[in-house]
C-alpha cells in the first residue's frame, strides 16, 4: 500500500522498537520520515538498515533530538522544517520506563519521567502544530499512552501517571484543533517487543511479586510473548492515511487481547 505518497512525517523515538518500527512503515507507504531519537548512533544505524530499501532511504532522514529540552526541541524541529518546509504527521513514540516500590521512588526519578514522556510529547506538539494545522491533508498526532493508564500496573505509577496524562492531553488538542483539520490519536500498546520490554526484569524491585503481572500476558500468545512493533506500525499507518479520516480524539488499544 502506499497510502502515505507525498506526506512528511516526524518519528520521534524511531531509534528503536516501536519507533523504528513505524519509521520503516510510513517509509514503506511512501512518506518522507524524519526520524528522531536522544540516541544519535542508533538512528545512523537506522541509515545502514537493509530493511530500507534504496528509494525509501531517499525518503528518510534523522535529527537527533533530546525531546525533554525545550531548547533542543525547537532547534531540532526548526532544522526539519527548514529541510522539508512542511509537516503532516507527528508519532510521538519516544518515552520510557522507570520502575520500582512508590514509597522508594525518588523525586529526581519522578520528574525525570514527566520531562521525557509528558513535557516532552507536549514540546513536540507545540513546536510542530503550526506547521500541521497548514497541512494541506489535515495534520495528524499519533500519541503513546499505554494499557497502563487504564489498567493497574504495579510498581509502574510514575510511568502510568504519565501515559494516563499523555491521554488527557491528546483528547483536549483533538477537540481545540478539529476545526482546523487536525486528527489526534492515541495509541495504547500492551506488551511489544522493544527495548523497554527488554529492560523491564531488570527495572522490576528484586522482591516484586510476579502473580500482579500475571493479567498483563496478551490472550493471543498462548505462549505469553509479545507483540511486534510492526503490529502497531501498521495501526498508525492507516490512522495517519486517509483511512483513519474519521478518528480522532480516542485511544486505540494494540494488546493482544491483554484486557478484554
Ligand atoms: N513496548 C511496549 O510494550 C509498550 C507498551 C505500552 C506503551 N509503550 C510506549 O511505546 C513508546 C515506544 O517505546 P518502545 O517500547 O518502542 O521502547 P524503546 O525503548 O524500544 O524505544 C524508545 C525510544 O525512545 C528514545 N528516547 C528516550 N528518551 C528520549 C528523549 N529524551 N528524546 C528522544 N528520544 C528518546 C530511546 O532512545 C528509544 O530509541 C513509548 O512511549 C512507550 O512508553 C510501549
Amino acid at each position: 500500500m502506499n497510502r502515505l505518497t507525498d506526506r512528511v512525517a516526524i518519528v520521534t523515538g524511531a531509534a528503536s522498537g516501536i519507533g523504528r518500527g513505524t519509521t520503516l512503515r510510513l517509509l514503506a507507504e511512501g512518506a518522507t520520515v524524519f526520524a528522531v531519537d536522544v540516541n544519535g548512533q542508533a538512528l545512523e544505524a537506522l541509515h545502514a538498515d537493509d530493511v530500507v530499501d534504496a528509494e525509501a532511504k531517499a525518503r528518510l532522514h534523522s535529527q537527533v533530538i533530546d525531546i525533554s529540552d525545550e531548547r533542543s526541541v525547537k532547534e531540532g524541529v526548526a532544522r526539519i522544517v527548514e529541510s522539508a518546509g512542511r509537516l503532516d504527521i507527528l508519532v510521538n513514540a519516544a518515552g520510557i520506563l522507570t520502575a520500582g516500590h512508590t514509597h522508594e521512588f525518588t523525586l529526581d526519578a519522578w520528574n525525570r519521567i514527566i520531562q521525557i514522556n509528558l513535557t516532552g510529547t507536549f514540546l513536540m506538539v507545540r513546536e510542530t502544530l503550526p506547521l500541521l494545522l497548514e497541512s494541506a491533508h489535515g495534520g495528524r498526532v499519533v500519541n503513546f499512552s499505554s494499557t497502563s493508564a487504564f489498567f493497574a500496573h504495579p510498581y509502574m505509577a510514575a510511568y502510568s501517571a504519565t501515559k494516563g496524562a499523555i491521554t488527557s492531553f491528546t483528547h483536549s488538542i483533538a477537540l481545540e484543533y478539529a476545526g482546523r483539520g487536525l486528527r489526534a490519536v492515541n495509541i495504547v500498546p500492551g506488551g511489544i517487543e522493544s527495548g523497554i520490554t527488554a529492560a523491564t526484569p531488570g527495572l522490576l524491585p528484586a522482591d516484586a511479586d510476579y502473580s500482579l503481572l500475571a493479567k498483563l500476558s496478551a490472550a493471543l500468545k498462548t505462549d505469553g510473548g509479545l507483540g511486534a512493533p510492526s503490529d502497531v506500525a501498521a495501526v498508525i499507518a492507516t490512522l495517519v492515511s486517509d483511512d483513519g479520516a474519521f478518528i480522532t480524539g480516542t485511544e486505540i488499544r494494540i494488546d493482544g487481547g491483554a484486557h478484554m
